[in-house]
């Protein structure tokens, strides 16, 4: 019989993406909604990581049963790690063009040695006894001058990995490197082992 697991998300991206890697160990992962959970809890936390076990418990509480959550963000060392935990909301808005202005302009000035930035993907993971693990993965890379490429999404136009912006990458290659990529394969490796 399948595992059964409900991602405490709405977002059809990550839903399909953690079904990819997660079907094939014999689990079945359906959405919070497919769940008939109606819940959007404020992710009040300080690190990604406190963010995406405020969400897996808020889910595990009603359901019972095991739980997948999720947060991520980029974080750029000249502006103190902004902006972490706002990504989504940057500058008080949820527009993405808005939020890679906001970072162009704000690093304007700034030389290429200083433009270090990350994204940062951590998952909680609950299992049916209300175990708890956490897994992060960190994709390095750093600011750019302007937006290039149109794949991917939020803040990849602006995302230099060497030559290209993460969003001039393929899925396959950005996933292969990626913060959200190494955290699902940790949590891949953990269910694979611990089930
Ligand atoms: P959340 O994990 O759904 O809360 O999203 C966090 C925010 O971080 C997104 O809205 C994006 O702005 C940003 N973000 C997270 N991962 C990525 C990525 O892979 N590329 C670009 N932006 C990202």
């Amino acid at each position: 019989m399948k595992r059964k697991m409900i991602l405490a998300s709405s977002n059809p991206n990550k839903l399909r993406e953690f079904r990819e890697i997660l079907e094939p160990l014999g689990c079945e992962v359906i959405s919070q909604k497919e769940a008939g959970i109606d819940i959007d809890p404020e992710e009040n936390g300080s690190t990604f990581e406190e963010n995406s076990a405020i969400k897996a418990r808020a889910v595990y509480n009603i359901a019972k049963c095991a739980v997948i959550a999720d947060d991520s963000g980029l974080e750029v060392d000249a502006l103190g790690g902004e902006p972490g935990v706002y990504s989504a909301r940057y500058c008080g808005t949820r527009d993405d063009k808005a939020h890679n202005d906001a970072v162009l302009k704000k690093l304007e000035g700034v030389p290429d040695s200083e433009r270090t930035a990350r994204f940062v993907a951590a998952i909680t993971y609950i299992d049916d006894s209300g175990r708890e693990s956490h897994f992060i993965g960190k994709f390095e890379g750093r600011i750019g001058y302007e937006e290039r490429g149109k794949n991917g999404f939020g803040y990849d136009p602006i995302f230099m990995v060497g030559d290209v912006s993460s969003a001039e990458m393929s899925p396959e290659e950005k996933n292969a490197v990626s913060h959200r990529g190494k955290a699902l394969r940790e949590l891949a490796r953990f269910i694979s082992e611990n089930h």
